[in-house]
């Protein structure tokens, strides 16, 4: 057998549209997790893609001057615009994936057929309301007055002969899974959610399939060839035709164990209801953990293609540079709350905390290393601060709990804890006085400084992988800073004091974030 791993998802993006800072946001939450959780040893296997069949890639396809029957045509020019974007945005993936993808194809094919065989599909004329941006069916006790409960706006009436899957057997089943499960939806107040949805409605048993006289731009139906398959049936696929579900048993077992969905919460009950339902009516365990972040909002409303109001990252990136823009983004919202995006308040928080607090501490300390010491980082011969000291040492665990729990906004301030801290004991210390006086005081100040930006160094390259890199240069470090392993036992945690040694040659560089003055 293979050596389990944990295997992180991103949702898979219509690719009806360029991607914006809504789509980046899970791509970089997913990243950064990737990257930390292989920083504390762990095998990690990240999978992003993209979701190509449906009504809205038919209808992209046409309003973008193809012709019916070119959809795949059309999608192979906006997949590329998603590779550039993650490429930029430094995204690590493992495997891209796309529906249209032979394997994941087959996959689809095979489990329809599996349920079809069980009789946990079946025909039936379907007389009631349907959003067909959202292209959710929608009964008369969830949308009285004809408005899609989720996009708010006003939904078609369809009388249609269709194929429905028994979704509401597994009620039940699913409800227990929910509560004896830990951690499986996270954070807790959408699990609450789910669950009262649960409790308080019957589950309608789920649509899987569009007549072709309606949508032609699907995987048809293997049990009849009038149909295809409802594109949310088809995309939530992915997540196990990606990793062998169909032909690669051994690697399927070794991934599927510790399945991590990252998902923005309009995809919630998609992925926490209907998925794991899937999942169980295949005889397959659900996913270990479903982490919902919130909405980028511009302006007060969620942004998106069809509200017009979407901010292009590459913009963002090409003027601030990318880091800068992962940071904002992992810093500024705590996990599952909705942000606002706007450039002022992305310039104010890059001015106070990278600019100011992190660039100067940088820069302050290592200008000082090298006019007091040429540069070497000082043997230290009295004790050192006590305060800095454990500070150094406790961080990486109260930083890796929070981080592993997706909650970045929360792991960061920990480390802007530590930050903060040195600048004030520079101030209180005072090394440019020290110097006059003090020699051995002031070795101490500077190895207990250089030991604090080493460890905000490691403990920062999963969200600015290339800005952690630099500063490690800077301290002098040469080995790559992503195997800098930072999961070490509790007993073990004063490794992390002296993590660069004394004697090390630093190269003081460029500021790494210049403060961005506005006109
Ligand atoms: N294709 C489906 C997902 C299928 S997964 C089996 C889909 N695609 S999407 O392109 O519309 O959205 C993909 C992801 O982007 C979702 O997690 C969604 O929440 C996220 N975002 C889209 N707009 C967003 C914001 N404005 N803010 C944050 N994330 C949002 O849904």
């Amino acid at each position: 057998m293979e050596k389990r791993k944990t295997y992180i998802t991103t949702p898979l993006y219509y690719v009806n549209a360029k991607p914006h800072i809504g789509h980046s946001y899970t791509q970089i939450i997913c990243d950064t997790a990737a990257r930390f959780r292989k920083q504390c040893g762990e095998e990690v296997f990240f999978m992003t893609g993209t979701d190509e069949h449906g009504e809205k890639i038919e209808k992209a396809t046409l309003e973008a001057g193809f012709e019916k029957g070119q959809e795949k045509k059309f999608v192979d020019t906006i997949v590329p615009h998603f590779k550039e974007l993650w490429k930029k945005l430094d995204i690590k993936y493992d495997h891209f994936i796309r529906t249209t993808d032979m394997v994941h194809e087959e996959t689809v094919k095979r489990v329809l057929s599996i349920l079809y065989e069980k009789g946990k599909i079946y025909k039936k004329l379907y007389k009631g309301w349907f959003c067909t941006p959202c292209e959710m069916f929608w009964s008369h006790i969830h949308a009285p007055d004809g408005i899609c409960p989720d996009c708010k706006r006003k939904l078609d009436k369809l009388n249609e002969e269709n194929y429905f899957f028994k979704t509401s057997e597994y009620q039940n089943a699913l409800i227990k899974h929910i509560k004896e499960t830990n951690a499986f939806i996270l954070p807790d107040m959408r699990k609450n959610e789910v669950l009262s949805f649960l409790e308080n409605n019957e589950l309608q048993d789920l649509c899987i399939s569009r007549p072709k006289t309606r949508l032609s731009w699907g995987i048809e139906l293997p049990f009849d060839k009038n149909f295809v398959t409802y594109v949310w049936f088809d995309a939530l696929l992915n997540y196990i035709s990606g990793i062998g579900y169909l032909d690669d048993r051994k690697r399927f077992d070794s991934l599927w164990p510790d399945a991590i969905h990252v998902i923005g919460k309009d995809i919630l009950r998609h992925h926490a209801i209907y998925w794991p339902i899937m999942l169980l009516a295949i005889d397959e365990k659900p996913p270990k953990c479903i982490c919902t972040h919130g909405w980028w909002m511009t302006e007060g409303e969620k942004m998106s293609k069809s509200k017009g109001n979407i901010i292009d990252p590459l913009k963002i990136i090409a003027k601030y540079g990318v880091d800068a823009f992962r940071y904002y983004l992992l810093a500024a919202v705590p996990f599952g709350y909705d942000g606002t995006f706007s450039e002022k308040l992305f310039i104010e928080r890059y001015n106070n905390d990278l600019a100011n607090d992190l660039g100067n501490l940088l820069n302050r300390t290592l200008t000082m290393v090298e006019k007091y010491f040429d540069g070497i980082v000082p043997e230290v011969k009295l004790s050192c601060d006590e305060g800095m000291k454990s500070a150094i040492e406790n961080l990486p665990g109260k930083f890796g709990a929070t981080f592993m729990q997706f909650d970045s906004s929360f792991a960061l301030k920990e480390i802007w804890k530590l930050v903060k801290q040195a600048n004030k004991h520079i101030e209180d210390k005072a090394p440019w006085k020290l110097a006059k006086k003090n020699k051995e005081e002031l070795s101490a100040v500077m190895y207990e400084l250089i030991q604090a930006i080493g460890i905000i160094a490691v403990l920062l390259y999963s969200s600015m992988p290339d800005s952690a890199r630099k500063m490690w240069k800077q301290l002098g470090m040469k080995p790559d800073i992503a195997s800098k392993n930072i999961c070490t036992p509790e007993t073990e945690k004063e490794k992390f004091w002296g993590i660069i040694p004394s004697g090390t040659k630093t190269a003081k560089g460029k500021p790494l974030f210049p403060r961005i003055v506005l006109e």
